[in-house]
C-alpha cells in the first residue's frame, strides 16, 4: 500500500496577509481577503492533515481592528475544522495593542512572545517588531526569556516563528528594514533544540541558515516581490505568484514545500483512487510499477505526455 503519513507534524506556514478593514483591496487592486480565503479553502479541500497554522506576521496592513476581526473570524473556524493549533506572529505592519486585543482578547501593548506545544513540538512565536518602525529587533529581555525557554529541550524539538528573517538580504531597501543585531540572537539559538526558523517579511520565498539552523521564509498571500525584476527597478511588487509553505516535520528532517494560492489548470496527474488500487499490491510491486521506466504504468504516462506535447 501507499504509505501516506510518515511524518510527525504538518504545518501550514502562511505569511504577510496584509489585510485591510472592510475587505478593502490593497493598492486598490489586490484582493487580499480573497487570496487568504482561497488558500484556506485549498487547505480544507486537501487530504493533508494540518497540525498547526502559523502566520508569520504582517497580518493587517495598517493594524485596523476590522482587519484583525475579519482574520480571526475566518481563520479560527478553519483551524478548528482542521484540528490545527493556530499560531499568530507579530509583524512590522501590526500594532501590539490591536493585535493583542483582537486576536488574544488581551489588553496589552507589550512584547507579544508566546509558546505552544503541538504534540511535543514546541512552537515559539517571537515578536521582532519595533513600535513605530519597519525594521526588526529582539530586546535583551526577550533574549533572556528565549534562552530560559530553550534551556529545557522539547520532546520533538522547537520551531521558532518570527517575522523578520535572521538572514542577509541582497536588496538594499530590504536590508534597511531587516533584523538588527542578529549575532545576539544567534548566540541564544546556537546549540539548542531549535530545528528550523520560519519567517516572513520579504514577500518572496527564501531559504538560508542562521546559527546552524535552517531558515525558511514563506512568501506572501497579499502581493509578492519579484526578485527577477529588471535593472530599472530597485524593488518591484506584483500581484501574482502568491504562495504559502507546507512544512513536513519528520523524526530527523524538516521539509518545506511551496504551495501556490492560485489553482492552476492541470496538465497531468493521478486520481486519489490510485490509493485503493495500491491497497491490493505489495510495496515491491508498487515500486516496480511507479519506478520502472518500462512498466505499463509509465509507458502509458509517456504516451500521454507526448500527445500533450
Ligand atoms: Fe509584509
Ligand atoms: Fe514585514
Amino acid at each position: 500500500m501507499l504509505e501516506t503519513e510518515n511524518f510527525t507534524h504538518v504545518i501550514a506556514h502562511i505569511s504577510d496577509t496584509h489585510l485591510l478593514g472592510g475587505k478593502r483591496k490593497l493598492f486598490s487592486t489586490v484582493d487580499v481577503a480573497h487570496n487568504l480565503t482561497r488558500i484556506l479553502d485549498r487547505l480544507r479541500a486537501g487530504d493533508q492533515r494540518i497540525d498547526a497554522l502559523i502566520f508569520t506576521g504582517d497580518l493587517a496592513d495598517i493594524a485596523e481592528v476590522d482587519a484583525y476581526r475579519w482574520l480571526r473570524d475566518h481563520v479560527e473556524p478553519v483551524a478548528a475544522e482542521l484540528g490545527a493549533e493556530l499560531v499568530w506572529v507579530m509583524g512590522n505592519h501590526d500594532e501590539r495593542p490591536a493585535y493583542s486585543r483582537e486576536l488574544f482578547d488581551d489588553e496589552s501593548d507589550t512584547v507579544q512572545d508566546r509558546v505552544y506545544n503541538v504534540g511535543g513540538l514546541r512552537i515559539i512565536s517571537l515578536d521582532t517588531s519595533v513600535p513605530g518602525y519597519h525594521h526588526g529587533a529582539v530586546t535583551d529581555a526577550q533574549l533572556q526569556w528565549l534562552a530560559g525557554e530553550l534551556a529545557t529541550p522539547a520532546g520533538r524539538g522547537t520551531l521558532l516563528a518570527m517575522h523578520h528573517p535572521p538572514l542577509e538580504a541582497h536588496n538594499p531597501l530590504v536590508r534597511l528594514i531587516g533584523l538588527e543585531q542578529r549575532s545576539r540572537l544567534a548566540e541564544v539559538i546556537a546549540g539548542t533544540d531549535v530545528r528550523t526558523i520560519l519567517a516572513g517579511h520579504l514577500h518572496y520565498s527564501s531559504f538560508g541558515q542562521f546559527a546552524g539552523v535552517p531558515v525558511s521564509v514563506a512568501s506572501a498571500t497579499c502581493y509578492t516581490v519579484d526578485v527577477g525584476a529588471d535593472k530599472s527597478l530597485l524593488l518591484s511588487a506584483v500581484d501574482g505568484a502568491q504562495s504559502i509553505n507546507l512544512v513536513h516535520v519528520y523524526e530527523s528532517d524538516i521539509v518545506h514545500s511551496i504551495v501556490p494560492v492560485e489553482n492552476y489548470e492541470q496538465v497531468a496527474g493521478y486520481p486519489a483512487a490510485l490509493r485503493a488500487m495500491a491497497e491490493t499490491m505489495s510495496e515491491a510491486e508498487i515500486r516496480e510499477m511507479v519506478s520502472n521506466k518500462n512498466s505499463d504504468f509509465n509507458t502509458a504516462e509517456r504516451e500521454q505526455s507526448a500527445d500533450l506535447a
